[in-house]
């Protein structure tokens, strides 16, 4: 297994997080201006710190089943978002990611997504990634489309409208069960596979 991995985008560096990074991540998921979006509220020092530790944890895994990446920018050594990538399914992976508010509107979660989805196809050998994504969330629907992805029908939900998991279902940190707007990328290979069997959908990602 490779450990530690590092991606390199053309403005960010995604490399497996540190303990030494936790006041970087409270920043971030303790910040209800991020928090919103995604499928929990806003935590402290401690559940950051366990955060990192789950992360660490589920990186030494063998199989590797969870690609969950800091993002720094490439001049710097200061955790300004994160990049998750988790396997489900056969050859399938779920993306999830998030950015300090101090630093949105700058590409960098355009630029880690990018990063992360080229690194999954090409070395983890990943056929399709899906984002399950609230329908509210211009901002994250807008990186996913610049990386090419495509709206999907949104599969049937699994928690009430009216519930946060609903419409922030798209978590780097947590699943959730909850269900927004599909949207799926995927390789070469397999939409030459699925031209040749139209029958076969991508399924609404539920990440
Ligand atoms: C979604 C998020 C990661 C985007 O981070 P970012 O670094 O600002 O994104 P980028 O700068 O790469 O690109 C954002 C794109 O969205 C657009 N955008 C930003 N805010 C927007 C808004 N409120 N409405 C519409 N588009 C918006 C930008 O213009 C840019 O598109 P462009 O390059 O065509 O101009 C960030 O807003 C965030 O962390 N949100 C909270 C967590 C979250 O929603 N995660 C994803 C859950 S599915």
């Amino acid at each position: 297994m490779t450990y530690p991995i590092r991606i390199l985008g053309n403005q960010v560096v995604l490399h497996e997080f540190s303990l030494e990074d936790v006041d970087d991540v409270l920043a971030i998921i303790g910040d209800d201006k991020v928090t919103t979006w995604l499928s929990f509220d806003s935590r402290n020092r401690d559940q950051a710190v366990a955060m990192i530790e789950g992360a660490l944890e589920r990186a030494q895994q063998e199989p590797r089943t969870e690609f969950y990446f800091g993002v720094t920018k490439r001049d710097g050594d200061r955790v300004i978002g994160f990049a998750r990538i988790g396997l489900s399914g056969v050859q399938a992976g779920k993306l999830g990611y998030a950015i300090a508010a101090t630093e949105w509107g700058r590409s960098y979660a355009t630029d880690a997504a990018r990063a992360l989805v080229t690194y999954a196809f090409k070395e983890i050998g990943l056929h399709r990634i899906t984002a399950a994504i609230g329908s509210d969330n211009a901002a994250s629907i807008a990186v996913v489309q610049q990386l090419g992805f495509a709206a999907r029908a949104c599969c049937a939900t699994t928690s009430s409208p009216t519930e946060r998991g609903a419409t922030a279902c798209c978590s780097p940190f947590s699943p959730t069960s909850g269900a927004g707007d599909g949207w799926t990328a995927r390789s070469l290979r397999q939409q030459n596979q699925a031209h040749r069997e139209p029958g076969r959908r991508a399924e609404c990602s539920d990440a």
